[in-house]
Parts: structure tokens; C-alpha cells; sequence
């Protein structure tokens, strides 16, 4: 009877041995996979109508500015990162193509990387997943400067003007910069840098507008919170994978020209209308006076 018992406690305990491994393997990946498959499945989803239409050949010298401020929580910073990699999913991103850059703000300015540091996408989305969150002040117009100055400059990797390579500014913030943003913003515009602005919550609207290029219905975008910036991203393929015919001809738009698949129309200052040369604006006023 006892030599019958041990016998089966041997034979149980070979079993162990033997198949326990790949019991305890299976449980685990079951495990692992529950709440993963979820989120790849939609993420999946996701990536595939993004993929449809990736940006191909599309020449771009794109730098994301993100706030870092303390306000953001870590929470809403793994958001902004999330954003940033949907985003990156369209881009075809190479020396030739698309080139990406990253800088993050609170109260110093911090380049995580600059036009020229990666040549690969996967090399990009590492990076921003390892960013870490500054979590200090708001200041906006400093890291604007530091784009107009150093990101886009050749030596980071800027592509020269004169090769008409279109080059933007997505800026995520969710503050009152506690810097003046308006002029530097203006400077930035004025040097031929589109600049898209995203406000998160409580944003003061001004000076969002303040930031983004003209006309703001194109350019400035406001969500609730930082789970809402993701509804942005079918928009921004639009505008970021639109051929930027404004960049490339000599447009004679007289105030503003705005990219449209294929190709461009002029729009004028509030106050002003369209001439019938479609360039050209008039004040209403002189409108008004004179006929
Ligand atoms: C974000 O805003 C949306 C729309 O206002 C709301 O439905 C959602 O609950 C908010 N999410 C969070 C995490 O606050």
C-alpha cells in the first residue's frame, strides 16, 4: 500500500517536472494576453486606415513642441506621447522624405531629439516613448524661440529653404505660457514655418491664436482633455500629408495662402475680401467707399 502511494507521488512529481513548465508558460501568456490584446486589437485597427494612406515621399521637417509643464499629469503625458506616435504611423519618415524632431518644454526647453538624429521611424517612436515628463513651468514662447533658432536651423538638420522642404510646428499645450508668445510666434510664422496649435482644457483661446498660423479655423484646435487630442489625428493627415503647394510655388497670395489637395487658394484678413484675380485682397472699408 505505501510503496503503491509513493510510487504515484513519484509518477505525479515526474509529471510536474516534466510538463509544469509549459502548464505555468501557457497560464502566463493566457494571462499577459488579456488585457494586451484589447488594446493592439484597436490599435490595430487604428494604424490600418492611418496606413492606407501614409504620407509616401512626402517632404516634411516636422517639430513637435509639447507642454511639460506641472499641470499636465503623467496620465496626460502618456496621452500626448500616444499622439504623437498615431502621427508618426502615417509619416514616411527618412532623410529624403519625412524628417522629425522633438522638444519639450517647462521651464527650460528640452530637445529629446532634432531633425537630423534618427533616420528610422522605430529609432523616433523609441524615443518618444522614453521621454520623461519635466513637470516644471509654462514656457511656451521660450521653446518657440528655441525652434525658430536651433531646431530648424541647417546644422540641426533643417533642410535648406531654397529646397522649398515645408516646415511645421505642432505645439500641445494645455497653459497660460508664463513667457510673451505672441512675437515670437509671429517671427516663426513670418520665417515661412506653419504652425499648428493644439490647446488642451482651460487654454486661454487668444492666446492659442496668438501661436497658430492663419486662418485659425485651419490651424488652431481646441480639445476638452488630453483623452480627446487622438480625434485630431484623421485631421492632421489630412493637412500634414497634403501636397503644401503653398511652399513650393510662387503663390502671390496677398495674405494668406491655404493648401488644398492639389493645390492652393488665397484668403484675406477679416476686414478684407478676396479681389477677383483670387490673390489679391481689398479692405471692405475702400470695398465699401469706392463703389
Ligand atoms: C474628456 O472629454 C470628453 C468630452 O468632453 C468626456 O466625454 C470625457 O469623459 C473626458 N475624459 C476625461 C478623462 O476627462
Amino acid at each position: 500500500m505505501s510503496f503503491y502511494f509513493l510510487k504515484m507521488k513519484k509518477i505525479i512529481v515526474c509529471f510536474l517536472l516534466l510538463f509544469g513548465h509549459t502548464l505555468l508558460s501557457a497560464i502566463f501568456v493566457m494571462a499577459k494576453d488579456l488585457p494586451g490584446r484589447q488594446f493592439t486589437r484597436r490599435r490595430d485597427v487604428n494604424s490600418q486606415s492611418l496606413l492606407e494612406n501614409t504620407c509616401n515621399n512626402k517632404r516634411l521637417d516636422l517639430v513637435f513642441i509639447i507642454d511639460s509643464s506641472r499641470s499636465v499629469s503623467h496620465y496626460d503625458f502618456e496621452k500626448v506621447k500616444e499622439f504623437i506616435l498615431t502621427i508618426l504611423q502615417f509619416l514616411d519618415i527618412s532623410p529624403d522624405a519625412t524628417r522629425v524632431g522633438l522638444i519639450q518644454y517647462g521651464s527650460t526647453v528640452k530637445q529629446e531629439f532634432s531633425l537630423k538624429t534618427f533616420r528610422r521611424k522605430q529609432d523616433i517612436e523609441r524615443a518618444v516613448r522614453r521621454m520623461m515628463h519635466l513637470a516644471t513651468g509654462t514656457m511656451t514662447g521660450l521653446a518657440i524661440q528655441y525652434a525658430v533658432n536651433i531646431a530648424f536651423s541647417e546644422s540641426e538638420g533643417a533642410r535648406p529653404l531654397k529646397q522649398n522642404v515645408p516646415r511645421i510646428i505642432m505645439i500641445v499645450t494645455d497653459g497660460r505660457p508664463q513667457d510673451p508668445v505672441a512675437e515670437i510666434a509671429a517671427k516663426a510664422r513670418n520665417s515661412g514655418i506653419l504652425i499648428f496649435a493644439i490647446g488642451v482644457g482651460r487654454v486661454d483661446m487668444n492666446t492659442l491664436k496668438s501661436i497658430g498660423s492663419e486662418p485659425h479655423e485651419e490651424h488652431v484646435f481646441l480639445v476638452a482633455n488630453f483623452s480627446q487630442i487622438e480625434t485630431l489625428t484623421s485631421a492632421f493627415q489630412t493637412k500634414l500629408c497634403v501636397p503644401h503647394v503653398c511652399s513650393i510655388v510662387e503663390h502671390q497670395c496677398d495674405h494668406f495662402c491655404i493648401n488644398t489637395p492639389g493645390s492652393y487658394l488665397c484668403r484675406c484678413k477679416q476686414g478684407y475680401i478676396l479681389n477677383a484675380d483670387q490673390k489679391t485682397c481689398s479692405s471692405m472699408l475702400s470695398f465699401l467707399t469706392f463703389s
